[in-house]
């Protein structure tokens, strides 16, 4: 293994950036040359490289002064993409003779679950592995993916501010959370946040439904307790009922009984992407960068290295908290986790089901 390339792919999450300072350091101790790719699959495709490392002798190289600075930053230096023409194997084909030409043996790929799909269909091509990176923590097999916890303490933040202002004027808060296609934030947030309720795509539940249930928290929580000055209700996007609508069908419910309560929506959006990545991101980072370099110098491939696996089959690293698994088999649980069949989404339910009479308290 002489030079190793890194991108990363997808939506952008905070310890992207200490995941390249760590795959960077790592080959260049092991005097290989790392270079960075441009704007994801995009770049790939067009072969837009950056150095990663500086060789300064034959046996001597280091990690960029940039990239060494970049770990503590949000976002990711390289930039990213959603690559329509990585889809096309004429263009696969492309990169990965870009990649031979320009000296490289192995790939490591930062992102989420799409991320992870090309870099399956890339492995036939090219040796491949993937960091998961994905705030929403909707990626299979590992336990946490890269910006989950930098996401989550940045809802709670926000959330301890809307509280504020929500008791200053007993007002009813419904915040809307990143999550496409998981809940994952808008539950973990929620018990951290003290939130009254949470909304989540896993429960499936219809419109109707839904607007009961937050009336019902509504209710309860000022009609029993004349002194409850707040209601927070934490919404994940991809719950199917628009946060304004639901925002206002859920005042019009209210509006007659409880006339000093008013009901308002705060859509956090990307603000909840940003940020400099928390300790634990890094820390995370740091490891998975290290098992990725090492995997490929192993002569692996096709595989995701995960922190903390829940489930059996994955292939024990040098260090205990980390396991690589095959790509195919990442793919197939991640299918599981949002199709709700896998157990770790079915727990995931079950807690909020459990918890739900409590958070309105
Ligand atoms: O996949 C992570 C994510 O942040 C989702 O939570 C969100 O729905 C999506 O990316 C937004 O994508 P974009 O930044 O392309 O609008």
């Amino acid at each position: 293994m002489q030079r190793i390339a890194a991108l990363t792919s997808g939506g952008d999450a905070p310890g992207m950036n200490a995941a390249l300072r760590a795959v960077a350091k790592v080959a260049a101790a092991g005097n290989i040359d790392v270079i960075g790719v441009e704007q994801g699959y995009e770049g790939l495709v067009d072969g837009r490289f950056v150095d990663l490392t500086v060789r300064a002798g034959p046996d001597r190289v280091r990690s960029t002064r940039q990239v060494d600075a970049a770990g503590g930053l949000g976002g990711t230096i390289l930039g990213s993409s959603r690559s329509e023409r990585f889809l096309h194997a004429e263009h696969r084909r492309s990169a990965a003779e870009g990649l031979r030409a320009a000296g490289v043996d192995g790939l490591v790929v930062v992102g989420g679950n799409g991320s992870a799909a090309g870099a399956s269909v890339f492995a036939e091509l090219f040796p491949v592995v993937v960091v998961p990176a994905s705030i929403d923590n909707d990626i299979g097999c590992t336990r946490y993916a890269l910006g989950v916890d930098t996401a989550l303490n940045t809802i709670v933040d926000a959330c301890d501010r809307i509280s504020d202002t929500a008791r200053a004027h007993k007002r009813v808060f419904i915040v809307e959370v990143m999550g496409r296609q998981s809940g994952y934030l808008a539950m973990s947030s929620a018990v951290a946040a003290a939130a009254d309720a949470m909304l989540i795509p896993e429960r499936h539940r219809t419109e109707s439904e839904l607007l009961d249930s937050v009336e019902g928290v509504v209710r309860t929580s000022f009609e029993r307790d004349r002194d409850k000055r707040r209601v927070l209700i934490i919404k994940a996007e991809g719950v199917p009922y628009p946060t304004t609508r639901l925002t206002r069908d859920v005042a019009a419910r209210v509006a007659e009984d409880l006339p000093d309560v008013e009901v308002r929506a705060t859509v956090l959006g990307h603000l909840v992407r940003g940020g400099s990545p928390t300790f634990r991101d890094r820390m995370i980072a740091g490891r998975l960068g290290l098992a990725a370099v090492s995997a490929l110098v192993e002569g692996a491939s096709d595989e995701m290295i995960a922190w903390e696996p829940a489930i059996e089959g994955g292939i024990p690293t040098r260090d205990p908290s980390v396991q690589r698994f095959p790509l195919a088999h990442v793919l197939a649980d991640t299918e599981a986790l949002l199709d709700g069949s896998s157990p770790v989404t079915q727990r995931r339910v079950k807690m909020t089901e459990a918890i739900e009479g409590v958070l309105a308290l």
